[in-house]
């Protein structure tokens, strides 16, 4: 079977399942369930385990959980009650004979895991998936006496495991392609971030996490645990000692560092302080202790080259995909930013003393092979599939919905360059990875220019480069919205030759929620490409309503709608085909509009917003349909991004983002 960067590109060989079994009723096992009873409607789950209280205990866990979301707002009742009924807590294994999935997450421990794996193989069909959550063993060791291996794999999930996005599938020797590429669509389509890694001990994140915690433990002689937790916190959220406190990590830090020393080498050894520390004292984040800097200093030095040296060698022998490394480092290990990052951050130089003092003081950890520069050789912020001849390029952004930066755009714009004047290549369609296409332009980075004109209309421009290069293509790119598309992603939509959607896919200009205006295009493009729709496009961008796929399809806005994410690329491809060599340009010169009939400063929602940024926003699409070139119109819009950027209401918008809350507008203009 065919695989692809984008899990949700290939079409199952299965449907979701309809009934599994989660063995093990510890803490994970049941987040696990509670995970899968909420992404899978009509799911039957069984738990089993060996001890009937810990079972009861497990099914509890995961009606509290249901319980909780409904209380804190993210789950209605009704969502709540699916959730807990057609769940089943037993000691019987003749439980599961239906079960088209079962889900080991037991003790880590070898010889019980390939127990129960006998078991279930015994009485679940020869189809039936069977996964482990084990989070070191290799697949080859667990799964080799099967009858039937080529169904079995690892799916490693990271704590917690209901709302961690991160899970490991691993591709090892003895499972078919199938079902790796089943469980990677399958997690993508229930909103978890699937990661492939490579059949070795640890796999890919947990190489990092155990090795890093193993390093804090081994300079235990020259620093306390606070104060090792205290160092870190520069690089992770949670410190080393205090993650394995939460976990209750000690024994499992032996087994796997255990593991890999016998199979990798004995630099790999567990400290032995592991055997005899149940809970190491918290340290405090942001505290300070008595750390002189000398040590914080070597302290610092030693966890980056350990970080470094597992980093390379993940992606050396090709364990897993360094965007995938940098992406699962910070969602599931809670690291600030990816080691491959952090190194660039550094540089060359400093990268490479770092590693030389890790190889003096360790000898025998991995090392640099290649230069500096390969590492950093890779897309961070998009996957590039191929199909029938066209470019899939998906926005990959998870923990922002998949909100564009520079970065991520200058990479699209890399993707495209590379490929517009391959004859072999007919097109390109852009489509977000997960449940969104995109939630507009990065709203962390936008503190930096606020209040400061020529930065804003600097960083416009920067964010158009790659708008101004679609302007001017004759290869099709075509847009095909995935979910919701928002604020910079609908200008991004709004530039490619065609758009496509999910029949629940929606759009939205929210920058008035935020005191701003929209600034790379949305002022400007959609009176000159579907001047039938100005009124709309005058509310959607003063009163932030929202604009549904079906809406949008009928006034043109939206060429064809799918039922679905696999329909959705079908729509897509087949639409590059029909507009090859007849791809649009935008109006060029003046186009008349109707005139703006005033509005209530007030959001569709009902909030207040700013009279001063809709009368920026208000003289920006009167100048910009009047002026004589689409590249002047396009200015007026910069120009009016930097204006709104500098009122009040855009510090308050902006302000209420990053602090969770609704703006509030009141004593702004
Ligand atoms: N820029 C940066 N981060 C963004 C983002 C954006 N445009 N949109 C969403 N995110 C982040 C959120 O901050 C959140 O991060 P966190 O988990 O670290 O807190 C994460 O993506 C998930 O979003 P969340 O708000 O929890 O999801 P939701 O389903 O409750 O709401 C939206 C989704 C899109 C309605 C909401 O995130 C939103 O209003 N985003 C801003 C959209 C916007 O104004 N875009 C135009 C920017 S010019």
């Amino acid at each position: 079977m065919q695989s692809y960067a984008n899990p949700l590109l290939v079409l199952p060989d299965r449907p979701l399942p309809r009934s599994v079994a989660v063995i093990g009723a510890g803490t994970i096992g049941p987040d696990i369930a509670y995970y899968l009873k909420a992404a899978v409607p009509g799911l039957k789950l069984c738990i089993v385990d060996v001890v009937q209280e810990a079972v009861d205990r497990a099914v509890r866990r995961l009606h509290d959980h249901a319980r909780k979301a409904v209380a804190t707002g993210r789950m209605s009742q009704a969502q709540a009650s699916r959730i807990s009924e057609n769940v089943v807590g037993t000691l019987d294994y003749g439980a599961i004979a239906d079960a088209e999935w079962v889900l080991e997450a037991a003790t880590e421990n070898l010889h019980i895991k390939q127990t129960i794996f006998e078991r279930v193989e015994a009485i679940v069909s020869p189809r039936a998936l069977i996964t482990s959550n084990t989070s070191s063993l290799p697949a080859e060791q667990m799964f080799d006496a099967l009858r039937h291996g080529e169904r079995a794999t690892i799916t490693h999930f990271f704590t917690p495991a209901w709302k961690n996005p991160v899970v490991e599938v691993v591709r090892w020797r003895g499972v078919d392609s199938s079902v790796v590429e089943y469980l990677r669509w399958l997690f993508c389509f229930t909103g978890k971030v699937p990661l492939e890694t490579a059949d070795v001990a640890g796999f890919m994140l947990d190489r990092v996490f155990t090795n890093w915690c193993n390093e804090s433990a081994l300079m235990l002689d020259r620093a306390t645990a606070p104060e090792i937790d205290r160092v870190s916190h520069e690089f992770v959220h949670a410190g080393p000692f205090s993650v394995l406190n939460l976990t209750r990590g000690n024994p499992i830090m032996i087994a796997a560092n255990t593991l890999q020393a016998r199979l990798e080498g004995e630099h790999y050894l567990p400290a032995s302080i592991f055997g005899s520390v149940d809970r190491w004292v918290d340290a405090v984040p942001g505290g300070s202790g008595p750390l002189s800097a000398d040590a914080a200093e070597a302290v610092r030095e030693r966890l980056l080259g350990i970080l470094f040296s597992q980093s390379m060698d993940i992606v050396d022998r090709r364990i897993g995909e360094p965007a995938d490394l940098e992406l699962g480092c910070r969602l599931a290990l809670g690291f600030k930013k990816g080691p491959f990052e952090v190194m660039n951050g550094l540089g060359e130089e400093m990268t490479r003393r770092l590693l030389d003092r890790l190889s003096e003081e360790r000898p025998g950890m991995p090392t640099q092979k290649r230069p500096f520069a390969a590492y950093q050789d890779f897309l961070r912020h998009v996957l590039v599939d191929e199909v029938d001849r066209i470019k899939v390029i998906t926005l990959r952004r998870p923990e922002a919905l998949n909100a564009l930066h520079d970065d991520m755009t200058d990479e699209i714009l890399s993707v495209i360059r590379r490929y517009e004047s391959d004859a072999d290549v007919k097109g390109f369609v852009i489509v977000g990875y997960g449940r969104a296409f995109c939630a507009g332009a990065d709203i962390g980075r936008f503190p930096n220019v606020l209040g400061d004109p020529e930065a804003c209309i600097r960083y416009a421009h920067d964010c158009s480069r790659l708008l101004r290069h679609l302007d001017g293509m004759a290869k099709p790119v075509v847009a095909a919205l995935n979910g919701m598309c928002l604020g910079g992603g609908f200008e991004l939509a709004m530039r490619c030759h065609a758009i496509v959607a999910v029949d629940s896919a929606w759009m939205q200009l929210p920058e008035i929620t935020l005191g701003i205006v929209p600034g790379i295009g949305a002022l400007v493009v959609p009176y000159r490409r579907w001047p039938k729709a100005a009124a709309i496009f005058d509310d959607l961008l003063r009163r932030a309503e929202r604009l549904t796929a079906k809406h949008a399809h009928e006034l043109g806005v939206i060429d064809a709608i799918a039922d679905d994410y696999a329909g959705l690329l079908a729509l897509a491809l087949e639409r590059v085909d029909t507009i090859s060599g007849h791809v649009k340009k935008i109006a060029e010169g003046p186009v008349s509009i109707p005139a703006l009939t005033p509005v209530e400063p007030k959001a569709a929602n009902g909030d207040r917003l700013s009279s001063e940024v809709i009368g920026i926003m208000e003289k920006a699409v009167r100048d910009a349909a009047a002026a004589s070139t689409f590249a002047d119109a396009l200015e007026v819009g910069y120009r009016a991004f930097a204006r709104s950027a500098c009122t009040a209401a855009a510090k308050e918008g902006v302000a209420a983002f990053q602090e969770r809350r609704r703006p509030d507008f009141t004593n702004t203009p």
